[in-house]
């Protein structure tokens, strides 16, 4: 921020005021949100670029979910200008009613859906998805935990998963994926991960039992049985998956589109199989429990590429190649 911007009450965010590609993206300066009573100011230091980043700018959705997608962002444009789900930062000032932090605590947050983190500040209610940062893990590596992490910590829940229980992981490399491998891990799991040649290894090094190679070998070919497959590729509908379901078994279908939301319907009424779909929760306790997770080691960062704040565009080209192995940070303001 430039003595311009305090002067002026204004920082610097990228906004994007139509659907589209890479470009649609730009830095602009918008006014600098002032925190009201129960909010703190947190200055970003780092965010990301996720999956979601990308669907909202391209609305881009799964099958039957595009007028859902446009009620909720803006029908012919975005509502919210700012993208960004996740960030970690510096606690610059806090409202007058404000008691869980203090100026300089060191936090990081998912607003989620709500997103506005591709800015330099961002306010957010004390009581809301907003921790400490985890004090062994960087700025960059705090922000690039919660997207991933909260969604499998959704999709597990809704599983019930148990020690012992075989989990399939589809798009283990991602970042949904290295997340769900460590946690299905954590609970004990036995772990496959399926992803290609190039992330073999780091699906292994997060943990994984098995991996399976989708560029030579087909994991529904096999006569393997799972007591969970999780789908974040959105590309193994219930009925090829549920060959590879054991009795009572759950497809978690975390990229679902209509088709898989109506099988979470009619699975129970055909048999034991289940289909768990819909949005993820975003609750304001997974924050606390993926800092302790990571504070643990049990829950490591997986960081594919960094880039610089005006590099904004060129991140979100890169997340849409849907390449990325875990997540792409983006540096905003250094700590002082
Ligand atoms: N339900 C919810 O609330 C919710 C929440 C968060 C995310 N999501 C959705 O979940 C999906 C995954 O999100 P993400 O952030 O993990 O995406 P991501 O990070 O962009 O996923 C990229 C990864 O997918 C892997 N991949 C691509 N095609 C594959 C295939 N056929 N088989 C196995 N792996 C494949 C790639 O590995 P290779 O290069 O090795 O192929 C890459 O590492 C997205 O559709 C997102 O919209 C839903």
């Amino acid at each position: 921020m430039t003595p311009d911007h305090a002067a002026t009450g204004t920082m610097q965010a990228f906004v994007y005021r139509r659907y589209g590609g890479p470009d649609v993206v730009e830095l602009a300066d918008v006014p600098k949100p002032e925190p009201r009573d129960n909010e703190v100011l947190v200055r970003i230091h780092a965010t990301t670029v996720t999956s979601g980043d990308w669907r909202v700018r391209t609305m881009c959705v799964p099958t039957g979910l595009g007028t859902f997608a446009r009620l909720a962002f803006g029908f012919t444009r975005p509502r919210q200008p700012i993208m960004g789900s996740e960030m970690a930062g510096t606690i610059e000032a806090v409202g007058k009613d404000v008691t869980r932090f203090r100026v300089g605590d060191e936090v990081f947050g998912f607003p989620g859906g709500a997103m506005g983190c591709h800015a330099q500040y961002r306010a957010m209610p004390e009581d809301g998805r907003l921790a400490r940062k985890p004090a062994n893990l960087s700025f960059e590596e705090a922000a690039s935990l919660p997207f991933g992490v909260s969604t499998s910590l959704h999709f597990l829940r809704k599983a019930g998963i148990r020690p012992g229980d075989k989990v399939l992981v589809i798009g283990a490399s991602g970042g949904v994926g290295t997340a769900m491998v460590q946690l299905a891990k954590h609970h004990g799991a036995e772990v496959t991960g399926v992803t290609s040649s190039n992330n073999l290894a780091l699906v292994r090094s997060l943990g994984a039992d098995r991996v399976i190679d989708y560029t030579k070998d087909d994991f529904t070919a096999r006569r393997e049985t799972y007591d969970i497959v999780v789908d974040t590729v959105g590309r193994t509908p219930f009925a090829r998956c549920k060959p590879v379901l054991k009795d009572k078994g759950r497809l978690l279908a975390v990229a679902a589109g209509i088709p898989e939301m109506l099988a979470t319907l009619w699975a129970p009424l055909t048999g034991s199989r289940r289909v768990i779909a819909g949005p993820a929760e975003e609750r304001v306790s997974d924050l606390a429990e993926m800092a302790a997770l990571a504070e643990a080691g049990a829950l490591r960062p997986v960081i594919d590429r960094r880039y610089q704040f005006g590099q904004m565009a060129e991140a979100h080209a890169y997340v849409e190649t849907g390449r990325k192995r875990g997540s792409v940070v983006v540096s905003v303001d250094p700590p002082r």
